[in-house]
């Protein structure tokens, strides 16, 4: 996790502060900025600010200081190592002033290192790992202010490093950053009076005509002039860098949360569009290197992903069964048994809206060294899954910025069932059905979304409560432990989530008086079931809230219903996720929460 941005160039630390506001979704518990103003003056101090909380708190502290700066790096952390301090947040600096460090990522053999600079005489002031790399770099330098020797040091101190990082280093009386890429994502941008160099392309768009990655391995010092790079890979290419950069605006709505779920008929319709045809007989997702005829033949497919994109996988996995004969299978991406179901003829697909998830990354990486086909399903263009794919589906869901996935969540499912679709034989008799109901389905999600409903009765059952119980069966098993996770992570209620079959193995001895239970029970084959269960948990006290989009003889069983509109049943999940997205975010607002930002999380996990 965590964002690094730098900047060569005129206001070098008002830009870096905007990109350090456009990255702050990789971590927000503090921020900090270090400046040069003359590169020509071996001896001025790096000049620093840090502040715990949002970089719009930095951006306070900063009150314009550092106008004039012509070089500057910046960081917005999510700690790993020590406490949410400002002595903790980065950037850190030679006990001298004349150097200043910023770094995503991990250093594994902190200890070793450790002892080894307490020896030279350095001590550390922070219980960072990064500070580490100030004073290895500090001792490897010396005096010397020349890019040759600063990237020989600079070499020097990443080659004793283990561990994941991109770092950036300023150094007095250099015009140029150092950086070094391992593991965590690292892109320069270039224009024509200005260079800058960042975690991710996005904060980019706009600024910089083109941009280069650098590849795992990879040094370099960034000057003005021209960029040094000592690398293992091909040379750095400069690609253009086209499109806008959509701002983190809400609009008309309170929270960006609301925003995306709203913003789903559109997202929707993205995600389909060009991929159905009109008449409803075909769908077909592009891209992927293998076509439908290859895919058709593969021994498996595993889908790998994280958190709620794991769910949509799990989703997903019952559309490509019921619609195919592929084998498939949904593993956490940091549970991937490669060994069992990797291999040869599989195709390993990561889903992932970030593209940037490190667990997920690293599933994809040890599927391709088994020699299995590998493929991403993906909303951020060009992130770095997509790259390290080469092939696969974009999920066209637009910039998704609240820290809680709802529109991803969405539209990963849908593309999933296109794929579904894809694998299936154009014979397959529940094609033409699913397609009509994919195509109109934008249009029910905005008649709903517009319906007006009253989700305060419901905050009310849980507003006071210690647990809720989320059930569901089938697909929409996944719905109830998609609704808890979003439930969990916003409002920060302990949520559970179990298919209805299993409440009688267990999570029924939590229900007592007054426990919600949320029910997810629409038309289908699981129906009957489903109100079995209703019944035991309302027999044993519990307050159950139940979605459905049926008639039902269990409704004085229930303390509230919300209906949601009749849908084959086979996309019931679409439309069951609205409320329940909608549900945890009233619960969070009446919480007082963060909604955006919940505590302790990224939008981006960097991290294994
Ligand atoms: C929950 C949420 C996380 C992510 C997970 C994977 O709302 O957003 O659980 O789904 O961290 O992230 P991506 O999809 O970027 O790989």
């Amino acid at each position: 996790m965590c964002g690094i941005f730098g900047t060569i160039g005129d206001d070098a630390a008002m830009r870096t502060l905007e990109g350090l506001r456009r990255l702050e979704y990789r971590g927000y518990d503090s921020a900090g900025l270090a400046a040069l103003f003359d590169t020509s003056d071996k001896e001025a101090r790096v000049e620093t600010e840090r502040a715990v909380g949002y970089v719009s708190d930095l951006v306070s502290k900063v009150n314009g200081r550092f106008k004039n700066s012509v070089i500057a790096i910046g960081h917005t952390r999510w700690a790993t190592h020590g406490g949410v301090t400002e002595v903790n947040a980065h950037p850190h600096s030679s006990a001298d002033g004349l150097m200043s460090v910023v770094h995503n990522g991990i250093i594994e053999n902190t200890s070793e290192l450790l002892s080894e600079i307490n020896e030279s005489g350095y001590s550390m002031t922070s219980e960072t790992d990064t500070e580490l790399i100030v004073h290895l770099l500090h001792e490897a330098l010396g005096e010397q202010r020349t890019p040759e020797a600063a990237l020989e040091a600079f070499q020097t101190v990443i080659g004793r490093l283990e561990g994941a990082w991109a770092i950036a280093v300023i150094v007095s009386g250099m015009d140029g950053i150092l950086v070094a890429k391992n593991g965590a994502p690292l892109v320069i941008g270039r224009c024509e009076n200005c260079i800058s160099i960042s975690s991710d392309p996005l904060p980019l768009y706009g600024s910089c005509s083109e941009v280069a990655y650098l590849d795992d391995g990879d040094i370099a010092y960034v000057s003005q002039q021209k960029v040094d790079v000592i690398s293992e890979s091909a040379d750095l290419t400069f690609a253009p860098h086209q499109g806008d950069y959509s701002p983190e605006d809400p609009g008309i709505f309170a929270h960006m949360m609301i925003k995306e779920i709203h913003d789903q008929p559109t997202a929707f319709q993205n995600a389909i569009a060009g991929r159905v045809s009109a008449d409803g007989t075909n769908a077909m997702l592009s891209g992927f290197e293998l076509d439908s005829r290859e895919l058709r033949k593969l021994d498996r497919i595993n889908l790998v992903a994280c958190g709620t994109a794991f769910f949509a996988a799990k989703l997903g996995v019952r559309y490509i069964r019921r619609l195919s004969d592929v084998p498939v299978e949904a593993y956490l991406s940091s549970e991937f048994p490669v060994e069992s179901v990797g291999g040869k003829n599989t195709l390993t697909i990561a889903v992932t809206q970030s593209g940037e998830t490190k667990d997920t990354l690293d599933a994809l990486t040890r599927a391709k060294v088994a020699g299995g086909h590998v493929s991403s399903i993906c909303n951020v263009i060009d992130s770095t899954i997509a790259r390290f794919a080469g092939n696969g589906a974009y999920l066209y869901a637009g910039p998704e910025y609240s820290v809680a996935s709802t529109k991803a969540f969405t539209n990963m499912s849908a593309v999933l069932m296109l794929l579904a679709l894809t694998l299936s034989e154009p014979d397959n008799v529940e094609r033409a059905r699913v397609i009509r109901g994919l195509r109109e389905m934008p249009q029910r999600m905005s008649n709903y979304l517009h319906s007006e409903i009253d989700f305060e009765p419901i905050v009310d059952l849980l507003v006071d409560s210690k647990t809720a119980l989320f059930i569901g069966r089938g697909p929409n098993s996944h719905i109830a432990s998609e609704a808890a996770l979003k439930m969990m992570e916003i409002a920060y209620l302990p949520c559970i989530a179990y298919p209805g079959g299993e409440l009688k193995h267990g999570p029924i001895a939590l229900i007592e008086e007054g426990t919600p239970v949320i029910a997810i029970a629409p038309d289908d084959s699981h129906y009957p079931k489903m109100e079995a269960n209703i019944r035991e948990c309302a027999s044993r006290g519990a307050n159950v809230i139940l979605v459905t989009n049926r008639e039902t003889s269990v409704e004085d069983y229930c303390a509230r219903v919300i209906r949601t509109p009749p849908t084959d049943p086979f996309l019931s999940p679409f439309m069951s996720i609205m409320p329940l997205h909608l549900l945890a975010y009233h619960l969070a607002v009446r919480l007082g929460r963060n909604v955006d930002r919940p505590r302790n999380l990224a939008k981006s996990v960097t991290v294994v």
